[in-house]
């Protein structure tokens, strides 16, 4: 997830980049391992990038002065393909002479075969980006046409995947053109001078006049105006709207909190991480590995290390790696693995999970795993961190950068990578399951459009959290797959509101924990879905009764047309349908929000709750 601006201006001023760097300034947050600019100068397309935070850049371009231009586009990147360098970061040039500049937010899946082609011709590749290969076509598409806004239609209709890709060249001053799929684009309309950006944080210093752009489609600006056009070339008109918010807001893309807007974020944080999934022949791929087949396949036992929110995504995992490859998994805190002296050896394979990949007690786990032998995979949101270098595969999450200190999109796309895991071991160990990798991958695809819908529903659940705001202790129950879940909403609770909670496995509240139930307790039931094998439903709406029986106010969470749970909760939150292995990704949402709800209630700081830090780097 990458940050774009572009910039035309009056050709008197000639200030664009420092409307450039200004929208970089804004956009950081969304990524910040590398930045740069290219401008359109008198004497030609210039540009200037470096890896690390913006700042960098900003040092590099006070030597070098670059002259003044009407015309630029920035970058500042969350690296996907190609490691955070200075060869990796954006913009890319193509075409003879360089006269073509390029950036690019998204994954091009189909890169490999694009790349090979261009390879053939003879193109010098100077980086191990797939934005790379959009450049060379751009700019030779252009030097078909003459024409910028048609050679970027020519070639954004043989990609695929995702992206959001901006292009000058040196023949077009005054013009930018971008494109859209999949991954955000809008134009911001001002006097004699237009602009785009990833958000309006981008321009919101300049105009609050802004035209949302469809999915596939072309904008073209210049001084006097902006012109959008689909992918098939049919014209087509932006939808304008004034934007409302200040610049301060604006850094969080217009929502009140980072929490809010990561949690909005989650359709596309599974969507990323399943793209660019599966080889030329359709087969499923690690994105990095250097462990054979071979190796994969003498695994005899699997042992997932993570902490917090991250182990619970693990516990998911779980149920889903053991069904599907019938390895035996088990689940560790990481801060415990290395004290217990674990049975493993090098048919073991250690999966750790880690957002920033830098959690010291995940670290030392993985270290400690490599000294007994065994085979390590990292599951990692943050490319080129230690947890992932120090593995012997990687696969990595395409949340894009998590800024709240609670974790919410991460946890999804966790989850989403850990599935991909799962159905690669199925694949390629054969066996019952493997066939099914395809169908479950295409269910998975699926999912982005559930959570977004599901995000849409949550008018209630925000007015529940709002009621609940004096309330002291909740508690979640759930099973199966819906236990971890109760267990993420209890930490989430925890973190965002202080406000004690507790998940348990509902089949456990006979052994003990059905003694805090008094009159009036809040609990939030997670139901599995009616297909869940074994009758487990029935087992949890007979959980429900009994809990309601003592007083409970009961907070159901239940599929959509499941009536049976109707009789015994005092509200039902509805989800989408799916199978019940995936339904996870789904039915964290309404516990995410409801935390994030009831804190603000409260009066909280949600993004960075008091004695925590984003990034545990010490054990
Ligand atoms: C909770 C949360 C933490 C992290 C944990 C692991 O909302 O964010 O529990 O999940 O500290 O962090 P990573 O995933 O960076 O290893």
């Amino acid at each position: 997830m990458c940050g774009i601006v572009g910039y035309v201006g009056p050709s008197v001023d000639g200030k664009a980049l420092d409307v450039v760097m200004e929208g970089l300034a804004r956009l950081e947050y969304r990524g910040y391992d590398s930045a740069g600019v290219a401008l359109v100068t008198q004497d030609g397309v210039v540009s200037e990038k470096r890896a690390g935070k913006l700042a960098n850049l900003r040092g590099a371009l006070e030597e070098e002065h670059l002259p003044p231009a009407t015309t630029g586009i920035g970058h500042t990147r969350w690296a996907t393909h190609g490691g955070p360098t200075d060869a990796n970061a954006h913009p890319h040039r193509g075409g003879a002479d360089d006269r073509l500049a390029l950036i690019h937010n998204g994954i091009i899946e189909n890169f490999h075969s694009l790349k090979k082609e261009l390879v053939e011709q003879g193109v010098q590749f100077r980086s191990e980006t797939d934005t790379e290969v959009v450049a060379h076509l751009v700019a030779a598409a252009y030097g078909e046409s003459g024409d910028l806004t048609e050679a970027m239609r020519t070639v954004v209709n043989r990609l695929e995947g995702a992206f959001t890709l901006l292009a000058v060249h040196e023949d077009a001053p005054g013009v930018v053109v971008g494109a859209r799929r999949n991954s955000p684009l809008v134009v911001g309309l001002g006097e004699g001078e237009n602009f785009l950006g990833s958000d309006v944080a981008a321009f919101i210093g300049h105009t609050r006049n802004a035209l949302e752009l469809g999915q596939d489609q072309i904008v073209t600006i210049t001084p006097e105006g902006a012109t959008v056009i689909n992918f098939d070339g049919s014209p087509a008109e932006g939808k304008h709207y004034e934007v409302t918010w200040d610049a301060a807001a604006a850094e969080k893309g217009g929502y009140a909190t980072f929490m809010e807007k990561e949690i909005n974020e989650q359709p596309h944080a599974v969507g990323d991480t399943l793209l660019g999934r599966t080889d030329d022949e359709g087969r499923l791929v690690l994105d990095q590995t250097e462990l054979s087949e071979d190796d994969l396949r003498s695994i005899d036992k699997i042992v997932i290390i993570a902490c917090g929110t991250a182990a619970y995504a693990g516990m998911v995992a779980k149920y889903a790696i053991e069904h599907w490859t019938r390895i035996p998994v088990e689940v560790e805190l990481a801060h415990e693995f290395r004290y217990r002296d674990p049975v493993i050896d090098e048919q073991t394979l250690v999966v750790s999970i880690s957002q920033s990949g830098e959690t010291m007690d995940t670290l030392m786990a993985v270290r400690h795993a490599r000294e007994l032998g065994a085979r390590t995979l990292s599951i990692c949101n943050t490319h080129g961190s230690t947890i992932p270098r120090e593995s012997d595969a990687v696969l990595y999450t395409h949340a894009g950068p998590e800024i709240a200190v609670a974790s919410t999109k991460a946890f999804l796309a966790q989850i989403t990578a850990s599935y991909v895991l799962g159905l690669y071991l199925a694949q390629l160990r054969g066996g019952t399951y493997a066939d099914e990798a395809q169908s479950v991958m295409k269910e998975l695809q699926g999912m982005p459009a559930k959570i977004e819908e599901l995000l849409g529903r949550m008018g209630r659940v925000k007015e529940i959290a709002r009621f609940m705001a004096d309330t002291r202790s909740v508690l979640f129950l759930g099973r199966h797959v819906g236990y971890p879940v109760a267990m993420e909403g209890a930490l989430k609770l925890k973190e965002l509101a202080y406000i004690h909670a507790e998940g348990f496995a509902a089949g456990e509240l006979k052994h003990g924990p059905i003694a805090l139930i008094d009159a009036g307790q809040p609990v939030f039931i997670v139901v599995p879905s009616p297909d869940t094998a074994h009758g487990l439903h029935g087992k949890v709406v007979s959980n429900i009764q009994e809990i309601r029986a003592r007083g409970a106010r009961t907070i159901v969470i239940a599929e959509d047309g499941d009536e049976e749970v109707v009789p015994f909760a005092d509200e039902v939150i509805r989800i989408p349908q799916s199978s019940p292995l995936l339904a996870p990704l789904l039915s964290v949402v309404p516990l995410q929000v409801f935390a994030l709800h009831l804190s603000t209630a409260k009066g909280l700081d949600v993004d960075q709750p008091r004695n925590l830090a984003k990034s545990v780097t010490v054990e």
